[in-house]
C-alpha cells in the first residue's frame, strides 16, 4: 500500500510545450501565471544559463506554492539536483547554520563525472587453463572473438578465478572491464543454441557481438557536491550519507574539492550541473543567514535557489526592521518574485476532486458542495484534511460515498483555526505564547505592527 502525502497528486507543472499551462494537467490545477512562471525559470535552468539567482513564491497560506515547487522538482528529471528544505531545519544543534546552508547549497549542484573505460567484448571460444602440478599457480589461454576477429588472451590467477566464479563456459557472450578486471555474462551465443540440454530454461540468447573485441566505453554518473564533500571528509567517510550525521565540513576540504572540480572540468571528465535549492517558509531564516544567502548567490557554484513565503510585510528574525515577506531589502532586491494567489471555487472543486481520486474517495455531490464552500471560508489544506477523516466516518456508517453527514460530524471533530482561536477566547485561555511578545513585553518595547500572515488584501 502506497503511503499519500498532502503533495502526491502533483506529478509535474502541467505545462505544454510551448509553456502554456494547461488548465488541470499533472495534478495542477489553476494558478496559471505562477506556473508559466515557475516554467520559465525551469527552462533556463534546463539550459544551464541561470545560475545564482533567486525566485520567492509569495502568497496567502494554501494556495500551492509548496505544491508548484514540487511540480518544478518533478520536471527537472533525474538528472538535475533538487533540494527541499523548510529555513527552520537550518537552526540545528549539530551544525552552525551556515554550515547547513552550506550543505544545502551545495546538495544542488550536480556534477557529471566521465570516465571511460575499455572493455573487452566478444564471444568464448575457448578456455583452457593449465594447473601446476601443486595445483598452486595457475596460467591459462582464453579465446574470444567478435564475427569479424578472433584474439587469444593469456590469463593470470586472478582473471582465472574470476572466470570459474561466474561459470563462464565456451559459446557465453561475455564483457571484461579491463581496469576493474569485472566480468558480466550478457548471454549466451545464438549460435550455440542447439546444446539446449546444457542450460536452464532462463538462459538468454544474444547475437555474437561485431567489430572490434576491445571497446572504449563512457559510464557518467552524476554525484552532488555536497556526496563528493563527505565521502572525502575523511573522519566521517561515505556512510555518513545514510547517516545524515555529516558534521560540518572543513572549508580546506570545499576549497580542495571546488579546485579539483576546476581540474576535471577543464580535462573535460567533468560537467558542473546546477541544480535548485527551495527554501520554504523562508520568512523563518534570520538576518544572518540572509547575508550569507546573498554571499552565496554570487558563488560561481551557485544553484538557483526557490523561497516561498506567505507572509506580507513582517519582522526580519534577528532584527527590528519590518520588510516584505520578512527578507531584507538587498536580497529582495535579487529574487524574481511570483505570486500565487488565492483560488476560485471552479479551482478548488477541481483540487477536492483531484485528491478524492488519489485517496480514493468518493463524494456525493452535497458533500462536494459543502467542501468547496468550506475551503473558501477556511484553507485549502484543513478542508483537504477532511476528506480522509470524512471517509473514515462513512465507511464506519457502511456508506460507499462520503456524504453530506460524514462531512459536518468531521468538521465537528476537528477545528479550523479560526474556530479554536475563537474557542480558547471564548473558554478565557491565553493567547500569548509568543516568546519574542513576552521578552518586548519585558524590555517594554511594543510589538512592531504588521508581523502577520498575508491576507488577500
Ligand atoms: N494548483 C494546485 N493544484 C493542485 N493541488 C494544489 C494546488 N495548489 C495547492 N494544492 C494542494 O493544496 C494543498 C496546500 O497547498 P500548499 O502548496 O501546501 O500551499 P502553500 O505552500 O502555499 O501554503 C496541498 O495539498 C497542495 O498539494
Ligand atoms: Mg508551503
Amino acid at each position: 500500500m502506497e503511503r499519500i502525502g498532502a503533495h502526491s497528486h502533483i506529478r509535474g507543472l502541467g505545462l505544454d510545450d510551448r509553456l502554456e499551462p494547461r488548465e488541470t494537467s499533472q495534478g495542477m490545477v489553476g494558478q496559471a501565471k505562477a506556473r508559466k512562471a515557475a516554467g520559465m525559470i525551469l527552462k533556463m535552468v534546463q539550459e544551464g544559463r541561470i545560475a545564482g539567482r533567486a525566485m520567492l513564491f509569495a502568497g496567502p497560506p494554501s494556495t500551492g506554492k509548496t505544491a508548484i515547487a514540487l511540480g518544478m522538482a518533478q520536471t527537472l528529471g533525474p538528472d538535475v539536483p533538487f533540494t527541499m528544505i523548510a529555513a527552520s531545519e537550518v537552526f540545528s544543534l549539530s551544525m552552525s547554520k551556515t554550515e547547513a546552508l552550506t550543505q544545502a547549497f551545495r546538495r544542488s549542484i550536480g556534477v557529471r563525472i566521465k570516465e571511460e573505460t575499455e572493455l573487452i567484448e566478444g564471444e568464448v571460444v575457448e578456455i583452457q587453463i593449465d594447473r601446476s602440478l601443486t595445483g598452486a599457480t595457475k596460467t591459462g589461454k582464453l579465446t574470444i572473438k567478435t564475427t569479424d576477429m578472433e584474439t587469444i588472451y593469456d590469463l593470470g590467477n586472478k582473471m582465472i578465478d574470476a572466470l570459474s566464479k561466474e561459470k563462464v563456459t565456451a559459446g557465453d557472450v561475455i564483457a571484461i572491464d579491463k581496469t576493474s578486471g569485472k566480468i558480466t555474462k550478457l548471454g549466451r551465443s545464438f549460435a550455440r543454441s542447439r546444446d539446449y540440454d546444457a542450460m536452464g530454461a532462463d538462459t538468454k540468447f544474444v547475437q555474437c557481438p561485431e567489430g572490434e573485441i576491445q571497446k572504449r566505453k563512457e559510464v557518467v554518473h552524476t554525484v552532488s557536491l555536497h556526496e563528493i564533500d563527505v565521502i572525502n571528509s575523511r573522519t566521517q567517510g561515505f556512510l555518513a550519507l545514510f547517516a545524515g550525521d555529516t558534521g560540518e565540513i572543513k572549508p580546506e576540504l570545499r576549497n580542495q574539492i571546488n579546485a579539483k572540480v576546476a581540474e576535471w572540468r577543464e580535462e573535460g571528465k567533468a560537467e558542473i550541473i546546477p541544480g535548485v535549492l527551495f527554501i520554504d517558509e523562508v520568512h523563518m531564516l534570520d538576518i544572518e543567514c540572509f547575508s550569507f544567502l546573498n554571499r552565496a548567490l554570487e558563488n560561481e557554484l551557485a544553484p538557483l535557489v526557490i523561497m516561498a513565503s506567505n507572509r506580507g510585510k513582517a519582522r526580519i528574525r534577528g532584527t527590528n526592521m519590518i520588510s516584505p515577506h520578512g527578507l531584507p531589502a538587498d536580497l529582495l532586491d535579487r529574487v524574481l518574485i511570483v505570486s500565487t494567489s488565492q483560488y476560485s471555487k471552479e479551482d478548488i472543486e477541481q483540487i477536492i476532486k483531484i485528491r478524492c481520486e488519489e485517496e480514493d474517495v468518493s463524494l456525493t455531490p452535497e458533500a462536494m458542495a459543502i467542501l468547496s464552500n468550506l475551503a473558501t471560508e477556511t484553507t485549502l489544506r484543513y478542508v483537504l484534511n477532511l476528506i480522509s477523516c470524512a471517509q473514515m466516518l462513512a465507511r464506519k456508517r457502511k456508506a460507499e460515498a462520503v456524504g453530506e453527514q460524514d462531512v459536518r460530524r468531521a468538521y465537528d471533530f476537528f477545528f479550523d483555526e479560526k474556530r479554536s482561536v475563537q474557542y480558547i477566547q471564548e473558554a478565557g485561555m491565553s493567547l500569548v505564547t509568543d516568546l519574542d511578545e513576552n521578552d518586548r513585553r519585558r524590555s517594554g518595547k511594543t510589538k512592531p505592527a504588521g508581523d502577520d500572515a498575508m491576507d488577500e488584501s
